[in-house]
């Protein structure tokens, strides 16, 4: 278990690298610039990058013209994702002519495939160094190799990736937090490129995601999510009984008032122990249990390990736990051979959990998956057209559902004044759900009871 691990002679040598960038940067006035493209798993590894870069000595901002390091962290789930990936990257060269010293980095799940990789290296001159996910440990190594001598560095992640533990973090938000509990995926769906970008699963000790959510709650957090590609396998590939259920009883001993919330469930796993855990008080009523397709044939031809009676089955379960639990869901449209009849079940799915949100992907073929090179590819036509009549369906479902909460009052997490009108804030409640309110007084942080007046499909509006 211990070769989970970064092994601390390698995170020693990091230390060694990181004092010989700041001496090459502190004093200086340089600053770092980071793009996060993509899953929440990429959010939690830019603040971890952004830990890094102010640790050897970089001062963030959020002006990318007048960054001295620039550090793009792309993500491959679709192929509309690694173009946007691929255009951003393209218009730091302009950076570069402008200042040569300008540090070009690209990392996430892109520039963990092998050809992505060797595309920057060989098309894309200006960028110093790209990495994989499991290897950000090494960020301070690549930032020296490109300072001093101008050096370029491109990594493919180990084999076997390990866990780097104790590196910095710099959170984006002061009362909502990602709290990664696991790394990698062993269930390879093929459709999905996750399981060649970010390596096996592999599970932080109990003991380090306990100390860390203790921290969170001492310091006022408000939110945290624990973040793994399958949290519902969490501990599996620990010595002793540790799982998901176990992780959410320690933490619900913590003292504070916060929310617990998931992100993402595979429903092959979802255990008994969980959906029972779920009910303590810490954990949010909310459950995201990705469905992807309403059809046991799909499901077996995307390797999900579960049919829809089984997944019925577990939805059912969660409602009779807690009957207003919030539901969410990933589904996708146009699998390979997906027929009508196979997306009418997807249809009828929708109608019968009666989900909160859904999340609607067009299949997008990803290189060296299984399902790239399925027959029966369905045009895109087709995809489009099932891929608005789900959303439609959804959008009738989610304003009817917001449309009950008129009168309601409910508690939110307010994130702060609307980007669009100042006397406006706006909050979410434990399922997620945005609640847009006026005040005079700044509740940034802090959980307030709103009662709700108006709703739409995407947005609850109320007041204090
Ligand atoms: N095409 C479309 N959607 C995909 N997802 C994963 N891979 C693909 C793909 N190739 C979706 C799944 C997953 C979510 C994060 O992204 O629904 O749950
Ligand atoms: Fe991709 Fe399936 Fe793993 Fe989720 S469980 S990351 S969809 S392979």
């Amino acid at each position: 278990m211990l070769d989970n691990f970064v092994s601390v002679a390698e995170l020693e040598r990091q230390a060694s690298f990181c004092n010989k960038v700041r001496e090459l940067v502190l004093g200086k006035g340089m600053l770092a610039f980071v793009i996060t493209l993509g899953c929440q798993q990429n959010e939690a590894d830019s603040e971890r990058i952004r830990g890094i870069l102010t640790s050897v000595g970089y001062t963030l901002t959020d002006d990318e013209a007048i960054a001295d390091i620039i550090i793009v962290n792309t993500c491959a789930i679709r192929e509309h994702a690694e173009k946007r990936a691929l255009s951003i990257i393209g218009r730091y060269k302009h950076n570069k002519a402008r200042n040569p010293n300008t540090v070009i980095g690209v990392c996430g799940c892109m520039s963990a495939q092998e050809h992505r990789s060797e595309q920057l290296k060989h098309s894309y001159h200006y960028v110093d160094f790209a990495i994989g996910t499991a290897s950000l440990h090494r960020l301070p190594e690549l930032i020296y190799n490109a300072l001093n001598k101008g050096k370029r560095t491109f990594l493919l992640d180990e084999e076997k990736p390990q866990i780097a533990e104790g590196i910095p973090v710099v959170r984006e938000s002061g009362h909502r937090a990602w709290v990664s509990i696991m790394y990698g995926c062993n269930n390879f769906c093929t459709y999905c490129i996750v399981p060649y970008v970010r390596g096996r699963e592999r599970s932080r000790m109990p003991s380090d995601i306990i100390n860390e959510v203790r921290e969170l709650a001492r310091d006022g957090y408000r939110d945290i999510t624990l973040l793994g590609q399958n949290v519902n396998s969490y501990g599996k590939d620990l010595d002793g009984e540790y799982d998901i259920a176990y992780l959410l009883h320690e933490i619900s001993k913590i003292d504070g008032d916060f929310w617990i919330h998931l992100m993402t469930s595979h429903p092959k796993d979802a255990s008994d122990r969980l959906i029972e855990a779920l009910s303590l008080k810490c954990c949010a009523n909310h459950f995201h249990l990705p469905l992807q397709s309403g059809s046991s044939e799909m499901l077996r031809k995307m390797n999900r390990h579960y049919d829809i009676e089984k997944y019925l089955g577990i939805i059912d379960k969660l409602k009779k736990a807690s009957p207003d639990i919030a539901l969410t869901t990933d589904i996708i449209v146009g699998f390979p051979g997906e027929s009508d009849e196979d997306f009418e079940r997807t249809l009828e799915v929708v109608k019968r959990v009666e989900y909160d949100s859904v999340y609607t992907f067009i299949f997008s073929t990803r290189k060296g998956t299984p399902a790239y090179s399925m027959p029966n590819q369905i045009p895109d036509e087709i995809k489009k057209a099932r891929f608005e009549r789900l959303n439609d369906l959804q959008n009738d479902i989610s304003r009817r559902k917001n449309e009950a909460m008129i009168g309601k009052i409910v508690r939110v997490l307010v994130d702060g004044k609307s980007k669009n009108n100042e006397k406006i804030y706006t909050s979410r409640t434990e399922s997620n759900k945005i609640v847009h309110f006026e005040s005079q007084e700044d509740y940034t942080g802090k959980f307030i009871n709103i009662k709700i007046t108006r709703a739409d499909t995407f947005a609850l509006y109320g007041e204090i």
